[in-house]
């Protein structure tokens, strides 16, 4: 699907629910949860993303998705639209072990796990619950189970995990796993300044460690990470404050409780549960959805304006 500003959106990022056992610092939800879609109603999404807007990539976000027991049925919808080449999910990780298996078996490939720290006593202070060791053991099952892609997402908050990023890179290169040091989104004002990171100063700390960063050449279709190698381990940067990528925006969220969101940071949603639920045919059911859809691509903004609706509710919108 092609919106206004001639970006071609193909990546679809979908919260399967507002629910997540862990509360970290920076990303908390007051708001009573909503219900959420049905793994058919996300295969219905999927089959008219894929069918008929030229969608390729899908993301499972949350909340925590391994909070639905129904998962892998929802991983077993996405793929069963053949034009959906990469299914992705990113967890925090903690019921993993025990999940990773069943959910390669029904087409899941890339898993991308948030873990902002491995000092146990400082995650557990991040996230206010949550065991270290279970997000590791997670990590390593989706590896044993074939899960091809395995990243890690580390938020890097100055004066809390910052000085980590060595300790990061080691870790991915012991557990062969990608890591991302992605800048923090002040999503309310609070903590605007105290958490901000300096890029630069990272990439000179990993140089002293590990020599030159190589760079990997990609045409970032694949996500807004600029990445290198260091130490042999891939490791990306998500610069979306100090270096935004909106001008190569290839995505669509969809909201747990079925509203399309055109930019993560900005407003402007499009409900399409009433259509799914309402009670046109099937196949006007699909067109219907596809204009809203396209409804929504229209609405990207050109770029993001940062708090312009004020506090974004991350759990419902998938990160
Ligand atoms: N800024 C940057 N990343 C965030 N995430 C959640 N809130 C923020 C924020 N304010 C990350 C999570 C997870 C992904 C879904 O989004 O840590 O890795």
């Amino acid at each position: 699907m092609i919106d206004r500003f001639h970006r071609n959106v193909t990546y679809l990022r979908i919260s399967v629910t507002d629910r997540c056992q862990m509360s970290c610092s920076y990303c908390t939800l007051q708001e009573e949860p909503k219900e959420s879609l049905s793994a058919r109603e996300i295969g219905e999404l999927v089959r008219v993303a894929g069918e008929r807007l030229g969608f390729r990539k899908i993301r499972l976000t949350g909340g925590e998705p391994l909070l639905r027991p129904d998962l892998a049925e929802v991983v077993e919808e996405v793929v069963a639209t053949s034009q959906i080449v990469e299914v992705a999910m990113t967890t925090n990780g903690l019921l993993l072990a025990g999940r990773a298996e069943e959910l390669a078996k029904a087409g899941l490939r890339t898993v991308n796990v948030s873990l902002d720290s491995l000092d146990p006593a400082r995650f557990r202070e991040l996230t206010s619950s949550g065991s270290l060791d279970a997000v590791v053991e997670g990590l390593r099952a989706a590896r044993r189970a074939g899960i091809q892609r395995r990243k890690l997402n580390v938020v890097l908050l100055g004066g809390v995990n910052e000085e980590e990023v060595v300790e990061f890179v080691r870790f991915a290169i012991a557990e062969d796993v990608e890591v991302r040091f992605i800048e923090h989104m002040p999503m309310d004002d609070s903590r605007l300044t105290s958490w901000r990171v300096d890029p630069d100063e990272i990439r000179a700390r990993l140089r002293e460690e590990f020599g030159e960063l190589q760079p990997v050449a990609t045409d970032r279709s694949g996500g807004p990470a600029e990445l290198w190698l260091v130490g042999g381990a891939r490791v990306g940067f998500i610069r979306a404050i100090s270096g935004p990528f909106c001008d190569r925006c290839n995505r669509l969220r969809v909201t747990s409780e079925g509203k399309i969101r055109s930019c993560l940071l900005s407003g402007g949603e499009v409900d399409l549960a009433g259509v799914l639920r309402g009670t046109l045919p099937e196949e006007e059911r699909a067109s219907a959805l596809a204009t809203l859809f396209q409804t929504a691509a229209d609405a990207k903004p050109p770029v993001y304006e940062l708090m312009r609706d004020g506090a974004v509710p991350m759990r419902q919108l998938g990160g």
